[in-house]
């Protein structure tokens, strides 16, 4: 295995939800270690400008840079959204966005080719979904919506709450009545919701959790790249946060489903946040 193999794998977001990515990556990839960065003082990215949240991005993968890792997930559909190709062409190292594995298995599994698309107020103004799935299926329908209310539903925890599914239908209902077959749950922060989002829709729409599809292509691009790191010695998962770590603590137990051993704060100075 080559130096760089045994090196971690780099996931960032605005805050807690890409930890949906990181549990799918721990579970497809057990043999992989991670260091996480939740931007938690910036959260959240969705209803910033694309500049401004491209900028957030260059900086929290510097800082992932900084701690040696092999690859970059940016397990945030915002900034995958608006910031992905300005990484990719400024780092040489893979970078693994969310869009591109959510619209592919959208596209997969729509049978009448009416997709639904939910995110940030940020995701859907930039069509990245739209586009994804137009370079995959030109005559594929896709209906946008974004549910900016969602995310603090999503960090709350209020899956089962009566006031989540009437928000729920307040948003969704068009979606629903325009007879999508297919919902791609574009926000890292959604899944957490998938229930309530299944109430609305009803079981005749499948709703695609870009974190399964992402981790795949994770594990993909790894392989092709000769960066696929051997089973065998300790793993320490690691998580940095911008701010307040005892509630991401709490949070990412919740996500995670176990302890999260290593909890660490780092300060936007040390990320060079100028913002
Ligand atoms: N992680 C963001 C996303 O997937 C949602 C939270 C935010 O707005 O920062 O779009």
């Amino acid at each position: 295995m080559s130096d760089t193999a045994s090196r971690p794998i780099g996931v960032f977001d605005s805050g807690i939800g890409g930890l949906t990515v990181v549990a799918e990556i721990i579970r497809q990839l057990p043999h992989e270690e991670i260091v996480y960065f939740g931007d938690t003082a910036r959260l959240p990215y969705g209803p910033k400008s694309p500049e401004t949240v491209t900028q957030f991005a260059i900086e929290d993968t510097e800082f992932l840079l900084s701690r040696g890792v092999k690859m970059v997930v940016v397990a945030c559909n915002t900034a995958s959204s608006v910031a992905i190709d300005t990484l990719s062409s400024k780092y040489d190292l893979p970078v693994v966005g969310v869009i591109r594995p959510g619209a592919l298995a959208a596209v997969s599994s729509t049978l009448d080719g009416r997709i639904g698309v939910i995110g940030t107020e940020g995701t859907i103004a930039s069509h990245a979904y739209r586009r994804e799935i137009a370079k995959l299926d030109r005559d594929a329908e896709v209906l946008e919506q974004s549910c900016p209310l969602f995310v603090p539903l999503a960090e709350e925890g209020w899956n089962d709450r009566e006031v989540t599914l009437v928000i729920a239908h307040e948003y969704l209902t068009p979606l629903r009545d325009a007879g999508v077959d297919v919902v791609v749950l574009g926000c890292t922060h959604y899944p957490i919701l998938k229930g309530t989002v299944g109430k609305v829709f009803g079981p005749g729409v499948r709703l695609i959790d870009s974190a399964e599809e992402t981790a795949r292509e994770v594990a993909e691009r790894l392989a092709s790249h000769g960066l696929a790191r051997e089973p065998g010695g300790t793993l320490e998962h690691r998580f940095y946060v911008s701010d307040v770590p005892h509630r991401f603590k709490e949070q990412a137990e919740r996500f995670l489903g176990g302890a999260l051993p290593f909890v660490e704060v780092v300060s936007i100075d040390e990320i060079g946040g100028a913002i």
